[in-house]
């Protein structure tokens, strides 16, 4: 191995010659405790995104400690590094930040020395982003999750969060648990370290990633506090090493056929909507043409083969008991691309052969010959409210509702709908259709308030689902009518804009449709009286809010 090519040699700066560079360098390192056998051996980088602000974190600790043990065993010198640290409930959870992170990650990778780096998320956003600078990025990257809590218990129930989280908050609001007992609910949603653990965006994008072929296999499903869990990163460690020596650029491994593997993946689990946006992003920066219409297609040809919430009953644990992702990619093998090769240098196919197909003691990852439901849980509509695409998860949505024509009730942001939507004189009935805009990228870094809640009167009066419309985003764990992502947005001027309380909007699923019933003309003549979006006036904000993507582009930076 050439100096230049590994160890600290790696992105010398430039202080002067390479020599005095490399002296400088060393000599820093020299005053921690570094000599040249240490700087000689490949350098691996860990990204380390423990933060006391970050609960689903609070055992990344110990397995940047278990990484480490993997590459010095391989003979790398790792080095622990920080970057910031998203946790959905602490940090407003946009597009704002995950795109801060995909660019800080993305950086530090370029500026600091490494042979190859081990990016460690977990957290909704957090992996997404590090998929995305792991894209732009010109050395091995593999990816690990802290993994998933373990289930809770109240009253003889088993729940978590957070699909129970709105459930248990719902029957609180109306009165069904009193203040005292939602407080003992609050004691049992999150019952260890870890991210969520039904099939919410988090562990949507472990399943993605390891589909992808970033992971070294099985390490999507192994609960935080598992012992599973620690050796998969001593793996990932030795792994990092391997892949130093014989470099395998992400971009090498993130192929039309690996997104293909993933959208498969991620259909047959019932997967959160939130995914969609992170891969249209990680694939543009791969290079893949990647658009909408493959997630409408793959999520039709692909039925429903895990049973976990929100589309059926388990949690991750019984995932990860039941064999994982390569025990649910053995099921859908026919399925997939299983020339594909990843971080661990061979195919698919290689690994599959080692593995059993779903086992008879169990339900929950089910086959192509008894699926637990029929395919197309996605679709993609366009129509006049949304030319460039909208996204409904057809599965968590009401069948009646899927046709349906309505009068538009107007939200002209999260907080405007916060404000009126349990007002008593609220002017709405159960055939309304709520929409909600300047919630998309520019407008508000897309939030997941999509599914407003059910006006309180309607609730009230015992109605459960309505349609619903807007360009924002929704948790991977909400159910309802609920039309998403449209685009272009209504910041930037999209069709949302333009609607009025009373206009007629009209959803066919079937037809993949999602129309405002008004004349061309007179929109028009809204346009002309249309305000400007207002653009914050400095920072991060501002770069942000005047470069980002459309969210059916995946909602990036256009310069990225
Ligand atoms: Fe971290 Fe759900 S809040 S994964
Ligand atoms: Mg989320």
């Amino acid at each position: 191995m050439t100096e230049k090519a590994t160890g600290v040699g790696r992105n010398m700066s430039s202080y002067g010659d390479a020599g005095f560079s490399r002296y400088l360098r060393a000599a820093f390192l020299a005053g921690a405790g570094y000599d040249a056998d240490d700087l000689g051996r490949p350098f691996v980088g860990i990204a380390d995104l423990s933060s006391d602000y970050n609960p689903c974190h609070r055992l990344m600790p110990g397995l940047v400690e278990q990484v480490k043990r993997g590459v010095l065993q391989a003979g790398g010198l790792p080095f622990v590094f920080p970057t910031i640290s998203l946790h959905e409930s602490f940090v407003a959870p946009t597009m704002l930040y995950r795109n801060l992170l995909a660019l800080e990650t993305e950086e530090m990778i370029r500026a600091q020395p490494m042979d190859a780096v081990v990016l460690l998320g977990g957290c909704d956003k957090t992996v997404p982003a590090q998929l995305m600078a792991a894209a732009s990025s010109d050395v091995p990257v593999v990816v690990d999750v802290v993994g998933s809590m373990l289930a809770g218990s109240w009253e003889g129930e088993r729940l978590g969060a957070c699909t129970d989280c709105r459930r248990f908050w719902a029957r609180h609001r109306s009165g069904e648990l009193d203040e005292a007992r939602i407080r003992q609910v609050e004691g049992s949603l999150v019952n260890t370290a870890g991210t969520c653990m039904v099939m919410g965006t988090a562990s949507t994008m472990a399943a993605v990633t390891e589909a992808l072929g970033m992971m070294v296999p099985g390490g999507a499903t192994p609960p935080a506090p598992s012992g599973d869990r620690l050796r998969h990163a001593t793996a990932t460690g030795r792994q990092a090493v391997a892949l130093a020596l014989e470099p395998r650029l992400p971009r090498e491994i993130m192929t039309r056929e690996a997104f293909g593997n993933a959208l498969t993946v991620m259909s047959a689990m019932g997967g959160s909507t939130n995914a969609i946006i992170h891969l249209l992003a990680v694939a543009r920066r791969a290079g893949v043409d990647l658009t909408l219409d493959d997630f409408d297609r793959v999520s039709g040809e692909t039925p429903l083969l895990l049973d976990l919430k929100p589309s059926g009953a388990g949690y991750m644990e019984d995932f990860h008991n039941a064999g994982g992702v390569p025990v649910l990619m053995k099921a859908l093998e026919p399925r997939l691309a299983t020339g594909h090769v990843g971080v661990t240098g061979r195919s698919l196919g290689e690994q599959l052969a080692e593995v059993r197909p779903p086992a008879s003691w169990q339900t929950v990852v089910r086959t192509l010959e008894a699926p637990l439901g029929a395919g197309g849980a996605l679709a993609v509509l366009r129509g006049s409210l949304a030319p460039e695409g909208a996204v409904m998860k057809v599965s968590a949505a009401t069948p009646d509702l899927l046709r349906h024509r309505g009068p538009a009730l107007v939200f002209d942001s999260p907080e405007d709908a916060a404000r009126r939507i349990d007002a008593p004189d609220l002017d709405v009935t159960a055939d309304s259709v709520l929409v909600l805009r300047n919630a998309g990228p520019i407008g508000a870094g897309m939030p997941e308030a999509g599914s407003l809640p059910i006006p309180r009167r309607l609730a009230e009066a015992g109605v459960r689902d309505m349609v619903r419309v807007s360009d924002a985003r929704m948790s991977g764990t909400s159910y309802g009518t609920v039309v998403l992502h449209c685009a272009p947005e209504s910041a930037a001027g999209g069709p949302l804009a333009l609607v009025r309380d009373g206009d007629l909007i009209e959803l066919d699923v079937g037809e993949r449709r999602i129309d405002l019933l008004v004349d061309a003309e007179e929109l028009e003549k809204r346009r002309a009286d249309l305000p400007a979006f207002p653009v914050p006036e400095r920072g991060w904000r501002r770069l942000y809010a005047t470069t980002v993507l459309s969210a059916s582009e995946g909602a990036d930076m256009d310069w990225l």
